[in-house]
């Protein structure tokens, strides 16, 4: 009788020992749902990341907010700009970010990253009347980029590493800014952001100049501090919020037509 009294009180103390790791459980797999996180971006990235009367707007806002409801979290969105952005997830100062970020494999070396979301390449903008046709013309000319960027990296590809003509700035506005004030004779970044400019500010008369040849396709994704747990709601509600049709509906707000999802969906599966 004594013994069993003893051992019911052994397994008690188990059972509730079970239920205390259990209510602490940090190490259960994935993030704490309900949570508010913190989510850096670089807001001078129109269409995908703009300031609007104060207020942080773009595609990937409304997309990460789709994501973030699917998800079960809760988001307050910083805009700090691109070079501490890196440096605030490799810190763990931020749960993660948004910001037309290429997934690379240099990148992928410190970062973590999302399933894909968008498809992107760079491309050149120059003035309308520039006889620039192709990134190879770009040899000879002075071309701005955003600091730390693909364009960057992919104007490096055609005139070298740390050239003197490669003027980069602090943000993709300071860099169409010289271009604009003659400073620079072409920009390189992301197409969607140079085709919306050259067309929202038609009086600046720029055009732009695509080359499949030079510049290969890219995709965007959400990118978090290396080992994150969170990566692994966040794929599961990336690929919910593209299968069920909230991503198009946001596509085509920002956009105007339906997006190619057959390309994302491919490039999901890798
Ligand atoms: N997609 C390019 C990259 O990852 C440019 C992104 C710049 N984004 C921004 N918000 N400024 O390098």
């Amino acid at each position: 009788m004594k013994k069993s009294i003893k051992s019911l009180f052994a397994l008690t103390m188990v059972g509730m020992l079970a239920i205390l790791a259990a209510c602490g459980g940090s190490d259960s797999g994935s993030g704490d749902k309900g949570k508010k996180l913190e989510v850096v971006t670089d807001a001078a990235y129109a269409p995908f990341e703009y300031m609007d009367k104060g207020e942080i707007t773009g595609f990937d806002i409304d997309f990460l907010n789709a994501v973030m409801k699917e998800a079960g979290y809760e988001s307050e969105f910083k805009n700090i700009g691109w070079d501490p952005l890196f440096a605030e997830i490799q810190g763990e100062k931020a749960d993660l970010a948004i910001s037309a970020i290429t997934i690379n494999e240099e990148r992928k070396e410190s970062f973590d990253f999302s399933t894909p979301y968008f498809e992107s390449t760079n491309m050149i903008l120059v003035p309308e009347d520039s006889d620039i046709k192709s990134a190879e013309d770009l040899k000879g000319k002075k071309v701005a980029v955003q600091n730390g960027t693909t364009g960057q990296a992919a104007v490096e590809s055609i005139l070298g590493k740390n050239h003197k003509n490669i003027k980069k700035f602090e943000n993709n506005t300071l860099a169409i800014m010289e271009l604009i004030q003659g400073g620079a004779d072409a920009v390189v970044a992301d197409n969607t952001v140079v085709i919306e400019y050259a067309k929202n500010n038609p009086d600046k008369k720029l055009k732009t100049i695509k080359d499949e040849k030079n510049f290969e396709s890219e995709f965007y994704g959400l990118m978090f501090p290396k080992g994150s747990d969170l990566k692994a709601d966040f794929d599961k509600a990336v690929k919910e919020v593209i299968n069920n049709g909230t991503y198009s509906e946001i596509y085509k707000e920002w956009f105007g037509d339906e997006p190619d999802l057959e390309a994302l969906k491919k490039q999901m599966e890798k």
